[in-house]
Parts: structure tokens; sequence; C-alpha cells
């Protein structure tokens, strides 16, 4: 087996598992009218129970006996048939369980273990109709998923589903750390706090405290030939799947059998631990690639930050960024300090004028002339380093599909392996032409737009190429299936901080480990050393102290990591530079440790194929006099801890810079001294000695 294969382990020398499945057929219980099957987590904390008969098919979720869905809807209501769901009997119920572990090309760990239990109901409808509906649940220790499949059946050649109704009632007291779905600027939001029954309308995963104490994370997983949901409140308080429409209000148009996305439902006792969570991937399909050696986690440099900063354009109408003589002076800065890659924004024709609304002539192939592609492939590959492609789209999906064959050839013949893409359109403006000039507007995670996305890592992955997408659909754990899908945006990342108002507040790190990166890697671009910037924005500035910079290559996960600054930037913080330099970007496995929704997270993780440790800490607005058992260490190792945190005197507002850097010897069991300053945070490696 391909060790890069991703697929099924049975055994392994690592875990003593049992892969183990049994099955049974549940007890149906049953009152008058109603008959009920229910099925337990493996540690037995957590019952789903399904409810069918008179009225609402519904289903509920306890843990520990506390009620985290009370009983709410399942079913479709479609425009070209009788809605489903209501009065329907259990025809069979089984339930299996499974306990196995499969190993990923890249990621947080690289053995991911699967273990749940899984109640499988077929559902008829009752009194003469006849349509079937069948319904998994599947049941970890650390959540829940549940999906419709749709069987084949007689004289239902296609459904077209208008409303998903599958309500989530959660206890409306629970606090909400969320983002409002289905506005102009996508997932590009700052966090709110608020009780649940102020939430209107939020994208997924939607984080809640509830009053009970736990936390619980609602989301999707595999998310393909299909429309995102977002959870929309009704009008008696509970919450629904409202799933992104096409332009003429249908929701999802499917031909034949179809299952949908899983509806997940991560719990847990601590904040910390739902980023423990591997739900959304164990939730996706096996790998479809095969072979994915050539998907490469790597750390970048790139013509990026300056056009944010407004030094240099995107276009050739202003002071173009993208020139040979500039694309040289990174590639060296690269080679020197051992990046792989060197993104190009604006190499294109298509960005003059306003590049926001041009996504119909944005040419994939043609570079503008004063950059000489060829000659700054051959000359990175000299100095072991690549170009990293960029394709803005500008939202024009049309226009990018007819040319991504062609431009992925184009970038697989210069040595390129990763390309950015970018929809930048706001929410229902990603657009689409017909053959007769009809345009159609889609959202960002619209079913057209899901399904373009599998179109674009179809054809990169036939040229070795890994996407990074800019103003995405959000992740929903594909990259299991399409391990080329290496990261993407989907939040607020640093560019916030150029142009934002306001840009990212200290909180806003702090909120994004809890919600938005428990769907997958984010390519936040990290590594500003030039906080203030003050000459080329002096309005904006970066609201972290810049040992919280180096905190977010650890805390903030994505198997590609951009030092993002401009290179004259990292030669005045030499000895900082060097955490970014040393830091890997995939590890064998991830723990995190503490932290709090909003004011801090702490996390460690040991680098694939070697023995050292990183950690990362980084806190919101406040200081915080922290210390870090050393408990994840190897027991018998001693390691060099090379340790940069703020300075006692560091504050990110009045002194950001101030930083301690040291090293000392420490070892499993010990306890590591790291306090933290207002907006700040801090960065070790723990270097193995033996
Ligand atoms: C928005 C992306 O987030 C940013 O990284 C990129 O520079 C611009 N679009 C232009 O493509
Ligand atoms: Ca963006």
């Amino acid at each position: 087996m391909n060790k890069f294969m991703g697929t099924l382990l049975g055994t392994t020398a690592f875990f003593a598992l049992s892969a183990c499945a049994e099955s049974e057929t549940t007890a149906q219980n049953s009152d008058q009218n109603h008959a009920f099957t229910e099925v337990t987590s493996p540690d037995g904390r957590t019952v789903v129970k399904l409810m069918a008969g008179e009225g609402q098919t519904t289903y509920s979720v306890t843990r520990d006996g506390e009620e985290i869905v009370a009983p709410s809807p399942l079913g479709f209501a479609f425009k070209n048939m009788a809605p489903l769901g209501g009065d329907m009997k259990v025809v069979e119920a089984n339930i299996a369980a499974s306990d196995t572990t499969w190993e990923q090309p890249w990621g947080e760990r690289q053995f991911v273990r699967d273990n749940h239990k899984e109640l499988f109901v077929k559902l008829a409808e009752k009194d003469g109709k006849h349509r079937e509906l069948n319904i998994r649940f599947r049941v970890f220790n650390d959540g829940v998923g549940f999906r419709y499949e749709f069987p084949k059946q007689q004289g239902i050649d296609s459904a077209i589903i208008t409303d998903e109704i599958t309500g989530f009632q959660f206890d409306d007291a629970s606090t909400a750390w969320w983002i409002p779905g289905r506005e102009w600027n996508r997932y590009e939001y700052l966090y709110n706090e608020s009780p649940l029954k102020d939430v209107k309308e939020a994208h997924t995963p939607i984080t809640l405290k509830t009053t009970g104490g736990k936390y619980v994370s609602l989301h999707e997983a595999a998310l393909v030939n299909y429309s995102g949901m977002t959870m929309l409140k009704n009008p008696d308080g509970s919450f629904e799947a409202n799933l992104a429409p096409w332009p003429n209000g249908d929701k999802v148009r499917t031909e034949g059998e179809f299952t949908t996305p899983w509806r997940t439902i991560q719990i847990s006792d601590t904040a910390y631990d739902l980023m423990k969570s591997d739900i959304i991937l164990n939730l996706n399909e096996p790998n479809k690639l095969g072979d994915v050696s050539w998907v490469e986690p790597s750390k970048y440099v790139g013509i990026w930050w300056e056009m944010h900063l407004a030094a240099s354009t995107w276009g050739s109408d202003g002071k173009h960024g993208a020139t040979t003589e500039n694309t040289k002076r990174y590639i060296d800065f690269a080679a020197e300090n051992g990046f792989k890659g060197v993104l190009v924004e604006g190499w294109n024709i298509g960005w003059d004028g306003n590049w926001y609304e041009n996504g119909d002539v944005f040419s994939f192939t043609q570079p503008y002339p004063d950059y000489n592609l060829p000659e700054l492939a051959e000359y990175a590959k000299e100095r072991g380093v690549q170009i990293v492609g960029h394709h803005e789209t500008s939202g024009g999906i049309s226009n990018y599909e007819a040319q991504m064959d062609d431009g992925f050839d184009l970038f697989e013949k210069m040595n390129i392996s990763q390309v950015k893409t970018g929809y930048v359109a706001d929410a229902g403006k990603t657009h689409h032409t017909e053959a007769d000039g009809t345009k159609h507007y889609e959202y960002h995670d619209g079913q057209y737009v899901v399904d373009h996305h599998v179109r674009v890592l179809e054809s990169a992955a036939k040229r070795k190429i890994s996407i990074n997408s800019h103003e995405p659909v959000k992740d929903t754990g594909l990259r299991r299936t399409y391990p080329n899908w290496i990261s993407r945006e989907g939040a607020r990342g640093q560019e916030y901080n150029a142009w934002g108002d306001p840009g990212n507040p200290p909180s806003h790190t702090a909120i994004l480990p809890y919600t938005r990166m428990l769907s997958g890697p984010m390519d936040f671009t990290p590594g500003i050393f030039d906080l203030l910037f003050e000459e080329a924005k002096p309005n904006n500035r970066v609201e972290t102290t810049l040992a919280k910079q180096l905190s977010l290559y650890v805390v903030i996960y994505s198997p590609i990591q951009m030092a993002a600054d401009l290179p004259e930037n990292y030669g005045k913080h030499a000895d900082a530079f060097q955490f970014i330099k040393d830091v890997p970007t995939d590890w064998a496995e991830s723990i995190p440790l503490a932290g709090e929704i909003g004011d801090y997270a702490v996390i460690a993780r040991k680098e694939r194929d070697g023995k050292d440790w990183y950690l990362g800490g980084l806190t919101g607005d406040n200081a915080r006099d922290y210390a870090q058992a050393l408990s994840f260490l190897e027991e018998g190792v001693s390691y060099e801890a090379q340790v940069y945190r703020d300075a006692d005197d560091a504050d990110w507002k009045s002194n950001p810079y101030a930083m301690a850097i040291y090293k000392e010897t420490v070892k499993k069991g010990d306890t590591l001294k790291l306090p933290m300053a207002a907006g700040g945070g801090f960065a070790v490696r723990f270097k193995a000695l033996d």
C-alpha cells in the first residue's frame, strides 16, 4: 500500500486496534402512534433517538442526559412532489459498530481513528403513499453525524428540493459564537458572541456553550452535489437548515438516488476538546486521487502584502508588482531562507480597471508583458524554489472554466504545483453564462459553485497541482477525498489588518480555533513583522504583538503557511524570523491543551517524520500569566526549548515588538512559564537532543 494513499489501515504496529464490525437490529419501542429507535456512542454518553409515526419524523440528541438537540424535524419539501418526512413508519433499523484507523497524506495528525456506532433507518410513508427515505446516523464519542439517503424509487427520476426541513432545536439560552449567513461579505465577518436566541441566520460552523457547560458545534461534512447550509431561525425560535438557493429559488436539483451532506453536531466537555474532533474528516469519503505524494505541505512568500499595503498594484495601470525583476527579488529571498514557494499575484492580463468587476476578462494563460514566466520558472528552479500560481476569477466561473485546463497546463509546464484561486465577488454574485448569453448569479455555497470547486480540483489533480481557494465555499472535509485541496480562506484573514475598517481585533484569532478552524485548514497568512506600517497605511495596523504573529503558525493550522510580510521587514527581526524558518507545516500529532473561546488557545504539535514538538499559544484582549506543563513530550528525551514569547513589558498597543527569545533544556513533566501580553502569544520549538 502506498503510504500516501490514505486508505484504511487494518491493524498496525502503531495502534493495537481491532477493526470490529458488529451488526444488530435495534430494539424498536412504540407507544400508540410512535416508533422510536435509538443508538448510543461507544462511550455510552451520547444517545441519538429517531422518532417516526404520526406527524413529522424527528430526532433528538442527549449527552450525559443533557438535551443537546430537543426533538427536531427531519425531511424535505420539493418543487415537483409532496413533502417527505411526515407520517412515516420504520421499515428496518440496524445498528453497527466500527472502529478503524486511517492515514492522512498530510494533516494535523497522521493517523485518524474513526470509532462510531451507526444507526441506519429505512423509513416509508404510511397510509397508501409509498415513498421511502433512509437516514444514517453515526455517533462518535465526540459528536454525531447524520445524512439522508434518498433511494432509487419508482416514478421519481428527479427531485428538486425547495427546503430541507432538518431542524436543530438547541437550548436557546446557550452562548453562541457565530457569523451571519448569506450576507454580502460571505464568511468574512468578525464573530459575534451572543445568546443563541439573538441569532437570526448563521453560517456553520457555529459554536455553542450550553447552560449545562457543554460545547457544541454545528456544521456539515462532505458537501458535494448539494447546496451549503446555514442555520436559520424559525418564528418559534427553533432553527432549521437553510440551503443556498439557485437563482430561481430551487435549493438543490437532484437526479435519481441521492445522499445529502452529513449534518454534524460535535460535542465536548471543554472548548479546546472541540479541536480534537475528527468527525468531519471521518464522515468524508477516502482519497479518490490515488498517489498524492505530489501534494506537498510547505511554506511560501509572495508578491502579495505589498499590494494590500497599496505599495504596488495587481494591474499594469499602476505600479505593477508582478514584474520579472521584483519576482526575482522574492525568489532570491525564498531561496536564501528555505521557503519552497513564491506566490505571484497580478501576473496575468485582466487586472486593469476595477478587477473586482472583471471576472469575465481575465486571461489565465497570458502574462503581462513585464512578467517573463518561463524565465522566472527557470530562475526559481535553479534555486530550488517554485512559483505559486494565481487564478483570481472575480466570480466569473464560465470564463474560468473555459480556460482552466489550459491555465493548469501552462502552470504544469512552468513547474508550478500549487495554485491559489480567488472568487472575489459579493455573496450571490458569482456567475456563469449560458451559450445564449444568459447570466446566472450564484452563492459561493450554492450547488453550482460547490460542483465547480470539484471540477477545479479534478482538472488540477490531472496536472499534479494543489489548490488553495480564497473566497471559497466553506470547508466540509473534502480534503480527505481530494487531498489536493490543500488550504483555503473562508474567514477574515491577515489582509483585513491592511485595509479592514476595522481590522482584526485581538480576540479574532482567539475565536477562530473554536469556530472556522473546526472545518479545516485556513490560509490565514501570518508573519507580519512590520506591525504598524505607518507610512503605507497610517490608519491601519496589526493588532498583535510580534510574538503572537509567530504563535499563529502553530495555532492556525494550514499545510501551507505564508511568511506574508515584505522581505525587507524580516531582516529587522532576524532572531524572531528563525522560528518561521524552523516551523513545519505538516504534523504527526496535534494536542489542543487549553483555552476558552475568544480568550485564548494553546496547542502542541509534533512534526511529521521527526522528533521535535512545537507549542503555540495566543491570547485575545487580556494579558495572561500562563504556564504550560510539558506533559506531551516524550518520556526519557531531553529537549532544547527555543522560546519566543512576549517580553514582560510587551503590549499589542504600546509595546508590540518586545520579545524574550531564549533557550532552556527541558523534559516531560517540567513546567514552562509563558506569560502572554494583551494581544500577545508565544511559540516554542522543542528540539529533541537525543
Ligand atoms: C482576496 C484574497 O483573499 C487575497 O489574498 C488576494 O490578494 C486578492 N483577493 C486578489 O486576488
Ligand atoms: Ca479574502
